[in-house]
């Protein structure tokens, strides 16, 4: 094996193979069936040749091999470091992943807030604050740059006294805490372990929406009310908002998911005086389930994502440039293509 050129995915010595799509999944049941189901389905009727999508299967990978995938959907990686190393190394010989594993554990939500206000979408005052506890194996000596006592009132200030108290990497609504009140607050913070923890400012909303965004194009609004009991969260009815304001949301959930770089995102926003504040926008792995989405909505998401795999295993090319930042880009290898695209056009400004 050594020494052997490593070739790109859906190519084996200069034949090419038919192209894969897998699907990796951790405990869901219904949306990795039904997403193989409807690429496949989808491939025969528009007949595209020498294309199918199946279930990733993976033992032990070796570090030269290129994967047998063009493009795998990633539903579980976040919570397994196997499955994210394997993918990464599958980006650097050419699979396009969805969503960038690279990108997904780079990203962290104080940055998604601080990033969407420079995007001009309005997200409510949000503070990072130092650990309450400090991190495993780190000493108060290892803390010596953080100034203490910490300026609370600037704190209070900034976000006010009914807030929200939750982990920058967090998912479900896990360690996220209400407060109002400062001895709420402390309360909530002295529980807080070693958690990295934002608090932001809670929007006192008339509407919520989750926003189902696919391939940085495709919106699906659905209003959800986050009080009721998980299974009933996904209102079956149409917004209430008017035309205006959806156009606002589609507009802003296209941007985020454009600039964070995410193909297949869940975007929540809360909305107060008919300003949508942007809430919780990185959900690599969106909530894809009919019992709970609905089944018009699990629909849509399974065929919108079928189309952009199907889509990006059809443009799927040659592998990474291996270079560190290249693979920040979405996917990955479409980083390189649109960096090619934007170097065309301006060699082209500059010659009219
Ligand atoms: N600033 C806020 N104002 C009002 N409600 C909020 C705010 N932040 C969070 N929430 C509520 O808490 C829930 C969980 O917070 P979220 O940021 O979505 O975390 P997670 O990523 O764990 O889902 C939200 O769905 C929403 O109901
Ligand atoms: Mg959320």
């Amino acid at each position: 094996m050594q020494g052997e050129r490593v070739l790109p995915a859906g190519l084996v010595q200069g034949r090419t193979m038919a192209k894969k799509i897998g699907v990796l999944f951790g405990g869901e049941n219904s949306f990795p069936g039904a997403l193989v189901e409807e690429i496949n389905a989808q491939v025969s009727a528009r007949g595209i040749d020498g294309l199918r999508a199946e279930f990733v299967a993976t033992g032990a990978v070796l570090h030269d091999r290129a994967p047998r995938y063009a493009v795998i959907v990633d539903r579980i990686s976040h919570a397994v470091p196997f499955y994210r190393a394997f993918l990464k190394q599958a980006v650097l010989h050419g699979t396009v992943v969805i969503n960038n594993p690279f990108w997904a554990s780079a990203d962290d939500k104080f940055f998604n807030y601080a990033l969407a206000r420079k995007l001009g979408v309005a997200v409510p005052a949000t503070v990072l604050l130092p650990h309450k506890q400090t991190p495993a194996g780190v000493t108060d000596r290892s803390m010596r740059n953080l100034e203490y006592p910490l300026d609370w009132e600037a704190v209070f200030a900034a976000v006010g006294e009914h807030g929200f108290l939750k982990p920058i990497d967090g998912g479900g609504g896990r360690d996220v805490q209400e407060v109002h009140g400062r001895e709420e607050f402390f309360r909530a913070y002295d529980q807080s372990r070693e958690l990295c923890m934002v608090y932001q400012k809670a929007v006192d909303y008339t509407e919520y929406f989750r926003c189902y965004v696919v391939g940085q194009k495709k919106v699906r609004i659905l209003p959800y009310d986050p009080h009721r009991p998980h299974a009933e969260r996904y209102l079956q009815s149409p917004p209430l908002a008017g035309k205006m304001l959806l156009k606002r949301v589609r507009k802003d959930a296209i941007s985020l998911c454009r600039a964070l770089g995410y193909e297949f995102n869940s975007v929540e926003f809360a909305i107060e005086r008919g300003v949508p504040y942007a809430i919780d926008f990185m959900n690599p792995v969106p909530d894809a389930d009919p019992r709970t989405l609905g089944q018009a909505s699990f629909d849509w998401a399974v065929k919108e994502v079928a189309d952009l795999a199907i889509a990006r295993a059809k443009s799927a090319s040659r592998g990474q440039e291996p270079r560190g930042d290249a693979f920040l880009g979405r996917g990955s290898a479409r980083g390189n293509a649109a960096k090619k695209k934007a170097k065309a056009v301006a060699i082209r400004l500059k010659q009219e």
